[in-house]
């Protein structure tokens, strides 16, 4: 597929996972809205990727994400938008976190239906510009095999390497994977990346991977970690694991103040959702008092 668009506008292959025939809405066919991991090797212990969050859209395995902290997760904007950019409802979308099959949940999963979507308000369904979105969803409590991401405050150089993890298929045009997989992916410099992808390489992503070796379908949404922090979150490539055409990733420096802004909302709304608690109590307590009379 990837060679229908390479002289196209946009080379972009998303990395959303569709199940056969929910190819979602959130997908420009311009863009493979695909990924999982490639190359890679299956997760045996949770606590070294307790960050790691599986989306399930209307039931299915979509995308990844990674959590932020009690109340937040850091995913892509292109998993939680329609066809034309639009924001899914939120309702539609579930979190599942704890454990490293899909398939076979036990006693350590939580599930969080997403309260709230925050996309990016820059970001492009065409460019992918601005990739990134942080989901809200109701507090969880965090321990050995759940646990949050520091977000990175720097990209690291190229040849860094670093540890991209999903559900996505093992091979472009392969199978998803019912066990989450990791892969170590170099760091790709800009320029090499540029003399790839060219002009639909925007300011805000990064590159990473080697033939190979790469996210691809169904990955899309989940975390680029280096040296424990969160560096990227998984957007776009051409095909899975090409040689020269690297995974591309928005980057979690780039956007960092932004991510902790909608952190911040989350917290307000939580005080303003309490406050709007205590005015119930209070109108219930006066309706008490009225109705003894
Ligand atoms: C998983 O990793 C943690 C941290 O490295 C370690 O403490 C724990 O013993 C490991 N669990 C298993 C089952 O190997």
């Amino acid at each position: 597929m990837f060679d229908v668009e390479i002289s196209a506008f946009i080379l972009a292959l998303c990395l959303v996972w569709t199940n056969g025939s929910i190819l979602p809405e959130g997908n420009n066919p311009n863009h493979n809205t695909n990924t999982r991991i490639i190359g890679g090797q299956v997760v045996e212990n949770r606590t070294h990727f307790a960050f790691q969050v599986s989306l399930r859209l209307d039931g299915h395995p979509s995308c990844g994400a990674s959590i932020l902290d009690t109340r937040n997760l850091l995913t892509a904007a292109h998993c939680v938008t329609n066809t034309r950019g639009n924001v899914l409802r939120a309702s539609r979308l579930r979190a599942f976190i704890g454990d490293l099959n899909i398939d076979r949940l036990s006693a350590a999963t939580i599930t969080r239906w997403i309260r709230h979507i925050f996309v990016h308000e820059n970001y492009n369904i065409d460019t992918l510009q601005s990739d990134i979105a942080v989901l809200r969803v109701d507090p969880m409590t965090l321990g050995r095999n759940i646990n949050y991401i520091p977000l990175a405050v720097n990209v690291p150089p190229p040849n860094a390497i670093c540890t991209v993890s999903g559900w996505g298929l093992m091979g472009y045009g392969g199978i998803p994977s019912n066990a989450l997989r990791f892969v170590n992916v170099p760091i790709i410099s800009h320029a090499q990346c540029v003399s790839t992808y060219g002009n639909t390489l925007l300011t805000g992503m990064i590159c990473a991977g080697y033939y190979g070796r790469d996210a691809c379908m169904g990955d899309s949404g989940g975390p680029l970690i280096c040296s424990g922090s969160q560096v990227g979150v998984v957007s776009w490539g051409v095909g899975c694991g090409l040689e020269n055409f690297p995974g591309v990733y928005a980057s979690v420096p780039h956007y960092k103040s932004w991510i902790l802004e909608q952190q911040a909302r989350a917290i307000a709304s939580s005080i303003r959702d309490h406050s709007y608690l205590y005015l119930i109590v209070l109108f219930v307590y006066i309706k008490a008092l009225t109705y003894k009379h």
